[in-house]
């Protein structure tokens, strides 16, 4: 066993944990090789019933995943086929809110791109600030405003994994967008574009926040992606975010979120969420 200097342990241990991980799901997974990761929200996690051929991995069953305890996420790996590509899902997600860091948010992230996957595609459930927007609707994320106050390269090493710094120009890829829109339009499923604001949470937001979020230039938000993204854009992945307006932002039209509402409304969507997502992958 070569001596490890404290200087040269902490720049490793992230690297390390990502090598360990992905050995146990590469494993796990068997022969299949996932071409698309896949992350579902807060009431989408039904999606994951649809993949073909499934083999189930529980986070805690891979070393140094964190797992989900929000209501509805169910916190596992299924990886199958969908739409005629090999995924892998997470059927569920870490959340901020829930005492993650922003390393651990983005830690199945990087795993997924350590097995390979080049392509991420994120769900999450957000209120809507946009006054145009309605219950029910699809939105695919144009752009973000992080405000949760985190980023999951902090503390990495430059070169641990790619450069330190790096561009979020077009960080939402813009074929990939204009796809899921036109696949929307297709499949006649009602679908928005907008920029999405990331908050940490868990408390709702107040009136004068959305106010205050809908000046920034924001038409959705919520309380997840933003460090995803971040983390898939810092090793070069390519990254459609998508979001159901699963309910007015707070104060609009006397609007108050609750989390029973959001996954409600994530059920009543759930059959067009399976047929949109599909038809998406089989044209990536
Ligand atoms: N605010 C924050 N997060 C959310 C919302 C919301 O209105 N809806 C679903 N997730």
């Amino acid at each position: 066993m070569p001596e490890v200097s404290s200087k040269e342990y902490p720049h490793n241990v992230l690297l390390r944990s990502l090598e360990e991980a992905a050995s146990v799901l590469g494993a796990a997974i068997g022969l299949r090789q996932p071409q698309v990761g896949l992350i579902l929200g807060s009431g989408l996690n039904g999606l994951a019933e649809c993949i073909e051929d499934p083999v189930h991995i529980p986070f805690a069953d891979v070393p140094h995943m964190k797992t989900s305890t929000a209501a509805g996420h169910v916190g596992r790996f299924v990886c199958g086929t969908l739409g005629g590509k090999t995924a892998l899902c997470m059927q569920g997600r870490l959340h901020g809110y829930e005492g993650n860091t922003a390393q651990e948010v983005a830690f199945p992230v990087w795993l997924m791109h350590h097995l390979g996957i080049d392509t991420l595609i994120t769900t999450n459930a957000a209120g809507a600030i946009n006054e145009a927007f309605h219950v029910g609707d699809f939105c695919i994320m144009e752009d973000h405003i992080n405000l949760t106050g985190r980023n999951p390269i902090v503390g990495t090493e430059p070169n641990e994994m790619a450069l330190r710094f790096f561009s979020m120009l077009d960080a939402y890829d813009p074929a990939l967008r204009q796809l899921a829109v036109e696949v929307a339009h297709e499949l006649d499923i009602p679908v928005q574009q907008g920029t999405y604001l990331g908050l940490l949470g868990p408390s709702f937001e107040t009136p004068a926040e959305i106010r205050a979020f809908r000046m920034l230039g924001a038409d959705t938000v919520a309380m997840s992606v933003c460090e995803e993204v971040i983390a898939a854009r810092h090793v070069g992945m390519r990254v459609l975010g998508m979001s159901l307006v699963s309910n007015m932002a707070c104060g609009i039209e006397g609007a108050s979120p609750t989390d029973e509402e959001v996954r409600a409304v994530g059920k009543q969507r759930e059959a067009d969420f399976c047929r949109f997502v599909p038809a998406i992958l089989e044209r990536i």
